[in-house]
Parts: C-alpha cells; sequence; structure tokens
C-alpha cells in the first residue's frame, strides 16, 4: 500500500495555547479531501525559520503574536498591503520561495461586508498595536473619511497616524469623540480572556454607531454585550478570524472554503473550552 505523503503547514507563534487557527483550518482541510496537516509551532525563537520552512518542505504558515514583523527579513517576497503594514501574518511556500502576505485586512473587512456603515462618520480605533494599524489601513481602503487612533500609550498611535493622511493620534478614551463616531473598533487586548473590561461606555454614543471588537476569545465581550443592550449593530471578533482564516486558505489551496453555521459553532464550541 502506498503511503501518503502529507505536506505540513501550522500557525508560528508564542504562545499558542488559545488558537483556534488548528481546528479551522483541519476541519477544511478534511472537508476538501487535501493530503495536509495543520499544526502548532510555538517556537522561543525564529532565528532558523528560513531554512527550518525550506528544509521541511512546509506547505505555509499562519504567523501571529510575536513575530508578524520580525518574520518579514526570512522572507523572499511580500506583496503590497504587507510592505505598507510591515506586518505578515500568512507565508506562502511557493516552489522555495517563501512569500509573505497579510489577510488580516481581507479578514477585518469581511466583517464590515454586510454592514451599514457611514464612511462619512469618523472612526474611532482603540489601540495602537500591529492590529490597530491594519484596521486602519482597512478603513482607508473603504473610504472611511478620517479616523481618530486611541492608545494608553499615544506615541504609538501618534507613529501610525502620521503613515496616513486624516488619520488622528488621540487621548484614550475620550468619550465626546466616541460618542459622534460611525464605527468604534477594538484592537485592544482588553476584554479579553484574563484581561479586564474596555473601559467605554456605549450609552450615549449614536444609534447608528457600528461597534466592532476584533477580539474573538469570548466571542461576547462586554463590549459586544453592551452594544447589543443598546441596540447597536455590531461585529465580532469570529468575523475577522474567519475570515483572515479563509484568506491564507486561498493562498495555500487556491479553494475558498467554506463557513457554514456547523463550523462557526464547532469554533463557538472549542473557544468557550479555553
Ligand atoms: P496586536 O498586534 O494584536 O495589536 P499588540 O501589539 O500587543 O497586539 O497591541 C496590544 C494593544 O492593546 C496595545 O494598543 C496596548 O496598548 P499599549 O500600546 O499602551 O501597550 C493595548 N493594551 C493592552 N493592555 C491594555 C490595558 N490594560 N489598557 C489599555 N490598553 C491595553
Amino acid at each position: 500500500m502506498k503511503s501518503k505523503q502529507y505536506k505540513v503547514l501550522g500557525i508560528l507563534g508564542n504562545p499558542l495555547k488559545q488558537s483556534m487557527s488548528p481546528v479551522l483550518h483541519n476541519y477544511w482541510i478534511k472537508k476538501h479531501n487535501l493530503e495536509n496537516y495543520y499544526c502548532k509551532f510555538q517556537l522561543a525563537n525564529i532565528d532558523n525559520i528560513k531554512t527550518a520552512i525550506k528544509t521541511l518542505g512546509l506547505k505555509g504558515l499562519n504567523v501571529t503574536i510575536p513575530y508578524k514583523k520580525k518574520i518579514i527579513r526570512h522572507l523572499d517576497k511580500t506583496d503590497k498591503t504587507t510592505e505598507m503594514l510591515q506586518a505578515v501574518n500568512t507565508i506562502n511556500n511557493k516552489e522555495g520561495v517563501l512569500e509573505g502576505y497579510n489577510t488580516d485586512v481581507t479578514g477585518f473587512l469581511l466583517g464590515l461586508k454586510k454592514i451599514k456603515l457611514d464612511k462619512n462618520k469618523p472612526a474611532i480605533v482603540l489601540g495602537a498595536g500591529g492590529s490597530a494599524e491594519a484596521v486602519v489601513y482597512s478603513l482607508r481602503l473603504i473610504g472611511v473619511k478620517e479616523i481618530y487612533l486611541m492608545n494608553r500609550t499615544k506615541s504609538k498611535a501618534s507613529k501610525i497616524a502620521r503613515k496616513y493622511q486624516k488619520v488622528y493620534a488621540e487621548n484614550w478614551i475620550n468619550n465626546e469623540l466616541i460618542n459622534n463616531a460611525g464605527l468604534i473598533v477594538n484592537t485592544t487586548s482588553l476584554g479579553m480572556i484574563g484581561y479586564p473590561a474596555l473601559p467605554v461606555s456605549l450609552k450615549k454614543v449614536n444609534r447608528e454607531t457600528v461597534i466592532y471588537d476584533i477580539v474573538y476569545n469570548p466571542v461576547e465581550t462586554k463590549l459586544i454585550k453592551d452594544a447589543k443592550k443598546q441596540k447597536l449593530k455590531y461585529v465580532t471578533g469570529l468575523s475577522m478570524f474567519l475570515g483572515q482564516a479563509q484568506e491564507s486558505f486561498k493562498i495555500w489551496f487556491n479553494i475558498k472554503p467554506e463557513l457554514s453555521s456547523y463550523l462557526i459553532s464547532k469554533i463557538k464550541k472549542n473557544i468557550k473550552k479555553l
């Protein structure tokens, strides 16, 4: 009997205990009868990653904290989005050439697809890490007029704001701006399991404001619960998580995998177990 030659993919980061990517990608791999396996590569450093990927013949990788920026110098090619953001979340090993992509942008925008958003109203982005910049870049792509970045450490917000037009660094939790926003996006760690809730009140925000929390563990953060309570339109972090994964899968296999309600409830169940 001929044994199958499984090609390996995975997620590179540290820590990876809470990553849902293996559950998701292995589900799609099985569904499409692909001879692959997706696993976790929790590495303390990535000094020899280029040799490792090429020697092991890995098909591709997702990259997460703390390596999204550090990985770039190990790659052979990067696309336009990656160049701008200086962050990679997907590597494709194309016959020995390591290509870097950033699918967080497509993932984030997937969550806004079915939502009516007033692009003339300012958007507030809370946080100023790598995810915040991907969100700013995405909002610029869809034509949101003004973006205010609010971060505990304002200098980090200023650094991003300097790269883009009509993006401004603001003080952490400026309620007047928050109450008049068209969109409020949380990209901080606040609300995540093990972190305090985001100190934002939605009681006085505009009725048309869209709330988007990119935190997906838990799916129902305090911010999302508050948005529901105030009857505001909202998007949970699951949209971005699923969207970026779908886009990575497309890069590796040239297949756009499904996002069925069965799969979504399977992922939600796994998140609850964390
Ligand atoms: P990512 O790449 O996912 O954006 P990150 O770069 O670690 O992750 O960014 C985490 C964000 O959460 C930062 O904006 C951070 O604020 P600082 O720049 O001031 O560190 C924010 N954050 C984390 N813990 C926070 C807290 N307790 N209060 C306010 N902001 C917090």
